[in-house]
């Protein structure tokens, strides 16, 4: 949540900004801006606006050279998206400039003694304080008054700093919020987002919260709040720079990324299935067979559709390795005092590994004793260095808001977890071996389906046109209609709400009429039948129907647009049922003509509570 990108070296630091800002607009997409330092007595540069990056490059004025600069996208926490409360901030003399990503809890505070004090301030941000503070500090050096500025905050943030009177320096600081150096040739960048440095360089250093650094044109030093020094060294990552290129031929890294699950998934499952025993190996969880086996409770936290993946997830538990198993909001979790237990295994779920909520969740669970593992895709990310291990997802960089491809490879996580939870509890060999089967099956599954997306297309333009939906489900078929009516509503902004089937006869039927279309999935399993019955029940009453199903289900005369998924075990019909409702959402969105990868309101990172 907001992009920071900073440069200092030997070339002209603007278009580099922004070309680092465009690659971080999914984190932040309702302001931008950026700030240059010339050469030694010139005076800073600042340009910023509300709008998208390309209004800001459009704006730049001509003159607007420098060697060392910062930038950000912006997603509104304090204060609408105008030009004032765009980042960067600066103080009434214009000698610093701050960029931020987080929240300054005691900002009110701060802004009314600086009033107090005289100071006039132009925005209604809690960041523009530290552009005040910094420069109200004493200190000789920029590192000091930086430190000077962060003792006075309460709250999170990943800052970057740039003073005229310093013009050979960025310094940045770290609490909560990612910040990533990057290490070039004679030059160095940072940014909270590897997305803007892989075209550069790939050697990095991730700060650590607590942590400053100062960035010269070359090279870099990392030293705590005090300002004495840590050990924070760069290494070079193995990492693809095309995987965060524009995407396909339509534009949408959405699309990309729902059609790169064929190879995403085999990636998750590559080298962790023990065919011999029908287990799966994880061996980043850090448990010995007997501390696996005294595990009595799987506790599953995630946030959004995160969440709704930990919901499927609890019920692979259950039923490959039968420990109860149950997912709950992160968001929610720590706020009601709960229950930390020793031998429960929570299990904290994330793409990106900074979801402020969860990080909090798995920092709670910690200071109680407990023991957490992270399923997450972003490597060394906070979430996943503050767990006591963990299962990497491996789905690649992820960029559309709406996350496809890194939740089907969380629900693969769980399968592996429940596999080898199971094999050392009462999961038999056969059914481990069934389990990889059908494991090994899924990758082609998901491509035959998405090789059907003109009768999903077909399908989402009869839906695009209403403005209220049922998403509806039973049991393991719940948490998909959840994360469809999710991925639904976050692109189209249409009103799409998630139930379980059993459950519309006790309410929401009021609601269906022609206008009201639904999409129900369908499954064969112990309840096809009363599921049938349920969508006739709809039928009844004039509501369109979506049917998402196996071959084999008899929908006897229903009217409606039938979607055949193919059958895997049934433990692992969720993830093919799901692949089609994120085609669905993308179809409707594209149209509408919504803009897919940076839906209204949202950012892909929510790092902020
Ligand atoms: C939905 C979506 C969000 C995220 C949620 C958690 O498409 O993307 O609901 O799932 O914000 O994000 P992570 O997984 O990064 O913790």
């Amino acid at each position: 949540m907001c992009g920071i990108v900073g440069y200092i070296g030997t070339q002209q630091a603007g278009h580099l900004l922004l070309e680092g800002l465009t690659r971080l607009e999914h984190r932040g997409y309702d302001s931008a801006g950026v700030a240059v330092l010339g050469a030694s007595g010139s005076a800073l540069k600042v340009a910023k606006q509300a709008g998208r990056v390309r209004d800001l490059t459009e704006g730049l004025p001509k003159r607007f050279s420098g060697r060392v600069g910062i930038g950000h996208t912006r997603w509104a926490t304090h204060g609408p998206a105008t030009d004032a409360n765009a980042h960067p901030h600066t103080d009434a003399k214009r000698d610093v400039a701050v960029v931020h990503n987080g929240i300054i809890d005691n900002a009110s505070t701060l802004r009314r003694l600086l009033a107090d004090d005289g100071v006039d301030l132009v925005s209604d941000t809690d960041t523009e304080v530290l552009a005040h503070l910094i420069a109200r500090s004493e200190s000789d050096t920029l590192e000091g008054r930086v430190a000077d500025a962060l003792a006075l905050i309460e709250g999170t943030y990943g800052v970057a700093v740039v003073h005229a009177d310093f013009p050979d320096r960025i310094v940045v600081a770290r609490n909560g919020s990612p910040l990533i150096i990057g290490v070039g040739d004679k030059e160095m960048h940072v940014a909270s987002d590897l997305a803007a440095l892989v075209r550069y360089t790939t050697t990095v250093a991730h700060l650590d919260d607590g942590e400053m650094a100062t960035l010269t044109a070359t090279g870099f030093t990392t030293y705590r709040q005090d300002l004495t020094a840590t050990a924070n060294r760069a290494q070079t990552i193995d990492i693809d720079p095309s995987a965060y290129d524009a995407g396909d031929e339509g534009g949408s890294f959405m699309h990309r990324e729902i059609h790169e699950q064929p190879r995403s998934t085999e990636r998750v499952l590559r080298g962790r299935l023990d065919e011999r025993f029908g287990t799966a190996h994880l061996g980043g969880l850090n448990m010995d067979a007997r501390e696996t086996r005294a595990i009595r409770r799987v506790k599953i936290l995630g946030c959004g559709s995160a969440y709704y993946v930990g919901q499927m997830g609890a019920s692979l538990v259950e039923e490959l390795a039968r420990i109860p198993a149950d997912a709950e909001a992160a968001s929610e979790f720590r706020y009601r005092n709960p229950i930390i237990e020793p031998d429960t295994l929570y299990v904290a779920v994330s793409q990106s590994g900074e979801t402020i909520d969860t990080l909090l969740a798995v920092q709670e669970i910690r200071r109680k004793g407990g023991r957490v593992i992270g399923l997450v895709n972003v490597v060394g990310s906070a979430i996943a260095r503050e767990c006591d291990g963990g299962i990497y997802l491996h789905a690649g960089p992820e960029v559309a808001v709406a996350s496809t491809k890194a939740l089907t490879n969380m629900f693969l996580g769980f399968a592996l977890l429940a596999l080898q939870l199971g094999r050392v509890r009462d999961l038999s060999i056969a059914d481990g071996k069934r389990l990889i089967a059908g494991l090994n099956r899924l990758p082609e599954q998901i491509a035959e389906l998405l090789e059907r997306e003109d009768e999903l297309a077909e399908a989402a333009a009869r839906l695009a046109e209403a403005d209220s939906l049922f998403f509806i489900g039973r049991v393991r078929g719940f948490p998909v209609a959840r994360e469809g009516a999710q991925k639904f509503k976050e692109i189209t902004y249409r009103h799409a709400e998630a139930y379980q089937t059993s459950e519309l006869k006790h309410g929401p039927l009021a609601l269906i009429d022609e206008s009201v279309p639904t999409v129900a999935l369908v499954p064969t399993d112990e309840l096809t039948d009363r599921n049938v019955g349920a969508m006739h029940e709809i039928a009844a009453r004039r509501g369109p129907l979506v049917v998402v199903t196996h071959e084999d289900v008899d929908l006897g005369e229903l009217d409606a647009v039938r979607i055949d998924v193919p059958r895997n075990e049934r433990e692992l019909d969720p993830i093919l049922l799901t692949i089609p409702l994120q085609l669905l959402a993308y179809h409707a969105a594209l149209r509408l003509g919504l803009d897919i990868d940076k839906p209204r309101n949202l950012a892909k990172s929510v790092t902020v509570e």
